[in-house]
């Protein structure tokens, strides 16, 4: 989806792929197939482009600061883009800002775990490498809270502990700052994920006034204290003491593919802005009402081009797929639908997601779907 955005300002990319068939690199003219963990793959990079920026943060941040030690430019820099890679570095970091979050706790390989106060259950998550809920785990007791912990350190991972905070709703507060240290806000969207793994985003859902100007006031100061370059997406959590902050990305993000189809700049074109040190894009929304809503693999794995015409038949759906193969509960892609009536625009979506063979969760409670 950078790619596409790329394209049409004219900037030439170099992917690094794991392979030769990950979307991006089937849509790419110039690929580099290497691990983002591997030396030579990331040397090969840094001589074919004037900038690197990342859609993932899977990446071995020792290997890039020793790259932008050498000269290679980097957005967001290895400095900043530490609090998007290691939960643990972010949580310290923010609590050092006072930034409102869970009580939380950190555990370094070789660190025993006691109870750490933080009441039963428990949130452990792996400090580095989890996405979409992998990485993330309740612990009912100090018995079973060990375990996950000693599995974690085994693999030279740091565990995060976290109060299990009561949500009453999930928002993403989604901004972009540039080299000059402009920075554009969107809307703060209401997201919903069913086991760990976002389904479906709202604009503007059900956000008050008061908690998009504060999801945006800190998204503001995030990206100023930690002197982020490109996309920001601070995801947040509405609990019964107010906002509290779950996690960053600092590449376009889930929260923001509605972008596309519902803001005059797409996240994706302005973190290429940003990035390429050009002037940033108007965050405006150009409807009143915008629902994007994933597609994912069900249990037959039929493609979801099978259905196609069936989705494009919904009336204003914009439908974008990843080129992904069809695996049960892989996210293949997302469908967006913009409009003036909050109802309409969210089952227009949803119906454009079935229809491309996405399961409904019996966790979303849909109403006369
Ligand atoms: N402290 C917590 N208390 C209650 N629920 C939590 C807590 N932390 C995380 N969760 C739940 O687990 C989900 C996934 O957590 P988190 O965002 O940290 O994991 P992730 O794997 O990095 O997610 P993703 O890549 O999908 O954004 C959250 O969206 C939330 O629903
Ligand atoms: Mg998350």
């Amino acid at each position: 989806m950078l790619l596409e955005d790329a394209s049409a300002l004219g900037l030439d990319c170099v992917i690094l792929a794991e392979s030769a068939q990950d979307s991006a690199a089937t849509t790419a003219s110039n690929v580099i197939v290497g691990s983002p963990k591997d030396q030579m793959a990331l040397d090969t990079l840094a001589a074919a482009v004037d900038v690197i920026t990342f859609d993932h943060e899977i990446v071995d941040l020792e290997l890039l600061a020793a790259l932008e030690a050498r000269g290679t430019s980097i957005a967001p820099s290895t400095s900043a883009l530490l609090h998007a890679v290691d939960k643990a570095a972010m949580r310290l970091a923010l609590a050092d800002r006072q930034l409102p979050m869970p009580r939380f706790a950190v555990l370094a390989p070789g660190e025993a775990l006691e109870d750490p106060g933080l009441g039963w259950p428990l949130v452990v998550k792996a400090a580095r490498g989890g996405y979409d809920g992998r990485g993330v785990f309740v612990a009912a007791d100090l018995a079973e809270a060990t375990g996950i912990v000693q599995a974690l350190h085994a693999e030279g991972v740091s565990a995060l502990l976290e109060e299990q905070v009561a949500i009453r709703a999930e928002l993403a507060s989604l901004v972009c700052r540039s080299s000059s240290g402009e920075i554009r806000a969107w809307p703060v969207v209401e997201t919903a994920q069913v086991d760990g793994v976002c389904r479906e985003v709202l604009i503007p859902g059900s956000v008050s006034d008061r908690y998009r100007a504060e999801g945006e006031a800190l998204a503001r100061t995030i990206a100023e204290e930690l002197d982020v370059v490109g996309v920001l997406a601070v995801e947040l959590f509405i609990t019964g003491e107010g906002l509290v902050i779950n996690e960053l990305a600092m590449r376009p993000h889930n929260s923001g593919h509605w972008t596309q189809d519902g803001s005059v700049t797409s996240q994706f074109e302005n973190h290429l802005r940003a990035v390429a040190g050009l002037p940033l894009g108007s965050t405006k929304t150009t409807a009143p009402f915008v629902a994007s809503v994933n597609v994912f693999g069900g249990a037959e794995q039929r493609s979801p081009h099978a259905s196609l015409a069936e989705a494009l038949s919904v009336e204003g759906a914009h439908v974008h797929l990843y080129g992904k193969a069809p695996r049960q509960g892989r996210k293949l892609g997302h469908v967006t639908v913009a409009g003036s009536d909050p109802e309409h625009v969210r089952r227009a979506a949803w119906h454009g997601a079935l229809a491309l063979g996405t399961p409904l969760p019996d966790a979303l409670r849909m109403g006369a779907l």
